[in-house]
């Protein structure tokens, strides 16, 4: 089956840079956010990471231009997935709003429409069985920011067709991505090791073992990660990272995974990381300035 045609849904820090490389690999896009705000403010960004190419000679003016023609902004869901080959979800982490959306998709969409979820860590299982499709549903996640990172880590639900897989291969390696293809479980490959791996370094402050900016430096310089965890976790943002630790206790009733204390009364605090101003950094200055705890 060849894909033409590409709904994304949110246009959130995920969802606009899903529709900037589908459009730049020359899928028509519809962009579909509740709200007019989210839309302009989705496709503002999306013309400042264009933009950004233009100063580094990766991209021309005219490919631009013809970049930003085949997205199109839209409110209503029903039109933005009434011609779509494909939808790709990138709406918040709540199991309820993705199942009742998908159930809406699933009656908007063509029947051929294969049905793609960006959710980090929730049943692909049980949103394809929300759909009358499951066989044309899988998950596609991609990390942020989106334009930037190679990868797409595909997973199989428990009724998803080879046939999907396939296409979403061909789909992600159009629009420049490397794929690992997995099979469903909570937080699936790479969510399963960062999430477990960004609390531990969380426990390292709560116990007061290192500060935050040794934390960070002794994994960047001793580990050779490009950033610290704390400074990954506060990009990740502090509240999807409980989420995410709170639905691994649940699924795989194991304490292991729990949230460290810190971590569960910064996001009571309102200290989601870099999007709320303020996490294991405090972001108002030029410059983040590591928080002590
Ligand atoms: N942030 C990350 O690093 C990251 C990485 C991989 C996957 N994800 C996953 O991607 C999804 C989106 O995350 P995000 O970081 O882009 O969130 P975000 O909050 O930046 O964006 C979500 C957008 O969805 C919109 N929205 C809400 N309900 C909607 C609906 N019914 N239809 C269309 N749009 C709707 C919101 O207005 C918002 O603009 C989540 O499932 C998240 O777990 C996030």
């Amino acid at each position: 089956m060849e894909i033409k045609k590409i709904a994304v849904l949110g246009a959130g820090q995920m969802g606009n840079g899903i529709a900037q490389v589908c459009a730049r690999a020359g899928y028509e896009v519809k962009m579909r956010d509740i709200d007019q705000k989210f839309i302009d403010k989705g496709m503002a960004i999306i013309k400042k990471n264009l933009e950004r190419g233009l100063k580094k000679e990766r991209i021309t003016q005219e490919e631009i231009d013809e970049t930003l023609g085949r997205i199109e902004g839209i409110l209503d869901l029903k039109e933005a997935v009434k011609d779509a080959d494909l939808v790709i979800e990138a709406i918040p982490e709540m199991v309820k709003l993705k199942l009742d959306t998908w159930k809406e998709v699933d009656e908007a969409a063509p029947k051929h429409a294969i049905l793609a979820s960006n959710t980090s860590s929730i049943s692909i299982t049980q949103m394809a069985a929300a759909t009358d499709r499951p066989n044309l549903f899988i998950g596609m996640h991609f990390f942020n920011p989106v334009p930037v990172m190679g990868l797409v880590e595909i997973i199989k639900g428990q009724a998803t067709d080879d046939s999907t897989v396939k296409v979403i291969e061909d789909v992600s390696s159009k629009i420049g991505k490397d794929t690992v293809l997995v099979n469903e479980a909570p937080g699936f490959a790479v969510n399963r090791l960062l999430v477990p791996a960004l609390n531990e370094a969380v426990y390292v402050i709560q116990e007061g073992i290192a500060t935050v900016e040794d934390m960070d430096k002794a994994i960047k310089m001793g580990l050779n990660w490009p950033m610290g965890p704390l400074t990954l976790a506060d990009f990740v943002g502090l509240d999807t990272m409980l989420y995410i630790s709170d639905y691994f206790v649940d699924e795989f009733k194991d304490s292991k995974y729990r949230a460290p204390a810190l971590l569960r009364k910064m996001v009571r605090a309102g200290w989601l990381g870099r999007k709320s101003g303020k996490g294991f950094y405090d972001y108002s200055g030029e410059k983040p300035v590591p928080n002590r705890f």
